[in-house]
């Protein structure tokens, strides 16, 4: 694939905008690495490592992680991940102007520009019921709802037949906090990539697969 045709993007978007339920098909589609910050730094908790103790407790309070931890994660990965050879979907990161400014740094030196930054754009107050019905596949980070994406057997994840959980930090409370984080530190992040011309607003409050096919116009228009 010529390096201008390779899906090189950011996936953004509010807590429970649905990034986690896109990405794995831009995954699939295009072969490329999905990497989630979120996941990883589960990972790391899950792993019981020094950051990852650190790392839990601001996730459950719906805080952010200091940059220097997640902009380390998504160096290292965008140097050794062998599927980022045929590109990658950011999710969850950059989360502020800051991490942005690195992550351009990164790119320029390995001479990988983004083509497209895709925001999932919806309205706070559908967010409570989507994080709080909200079945999670931890080995894979397969997203379910109890409600809007069961899966086929209860609490069970369709492709594996392992058990599902809820994260410790999908509560309302936790939530308005990540809310907050959102607006004031992400949202700005908008702007820097409007002003690069490569930010796409996609309306997430549609249906899962009406997202999809709104992502899919705009690669159609980027790739
Ligand atoms: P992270 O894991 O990135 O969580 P998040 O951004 O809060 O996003 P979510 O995973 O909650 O939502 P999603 O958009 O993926 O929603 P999903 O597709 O599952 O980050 C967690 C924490 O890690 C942060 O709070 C922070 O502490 C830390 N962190 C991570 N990255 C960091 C960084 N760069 N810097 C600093 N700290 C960082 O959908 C939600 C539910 O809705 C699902 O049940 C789904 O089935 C359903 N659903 C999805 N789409 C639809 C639809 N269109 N209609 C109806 N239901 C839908």
């Amino acid at each position: 694939m010529s390096d201008d045709k390779q899906l090189r993007m950011i996936i953004m978007g509010p807590p429970g905008a649905g990034k986690g339920t896109q990405a794995p098909a831009i995954q699939k589609k295009f072969n490329a690495a999905h990497l989630s910050t979120g996941d990883m730094l589960r990972a790391a908790v899950a792993a019981k490592t020094s950051y990852g103790v650190e790392a839990k407790k601001l996730m459950d309070a719906g805080e952010l992680v200091p940059d220097e931890i997640v902009v380390g994660l998504i160096e290292e990965n965008l140097k050794t991940n062998p599927l980022c050879q045929n590109g990658f979907i950011l999710d969850g990161f950059p989360r502020n102007c800051a991490q942005a400014e690195k992550l351009d740094a990164m790119l320029k030196a390995m001479d990988k520009p983004l083509n497209s930054v895709i925001e999932l754009v919806v309205d706070d107050k559908l967010l409570v019921d989507r994080i709080c019905g909200r079945l999670i596949h931890p080995a894979s980070g397969r997203s379910y709802h109890k409600v809007f994406n069961p899966p086929k057997v209860p609490m069970t994840d369709d492709i594996t037949g392992e058990p599902l959980i809820q994260r410790s930090d999908d509560n309302e409370e936790a939530l308005k906090k990540r809310l907050v984080a959102f607006h004031e530190q992400t949202a700005p992040v908008s702007n820097y990539y409007k002003k690069q011309g490569i930010w796409y607003g996609v309306d997430a409050a549609q249906s899962p697969e009406a997202v999809w096919d709104s992502i899919n116009a705009i690669f159609n228009k980027t790739l």
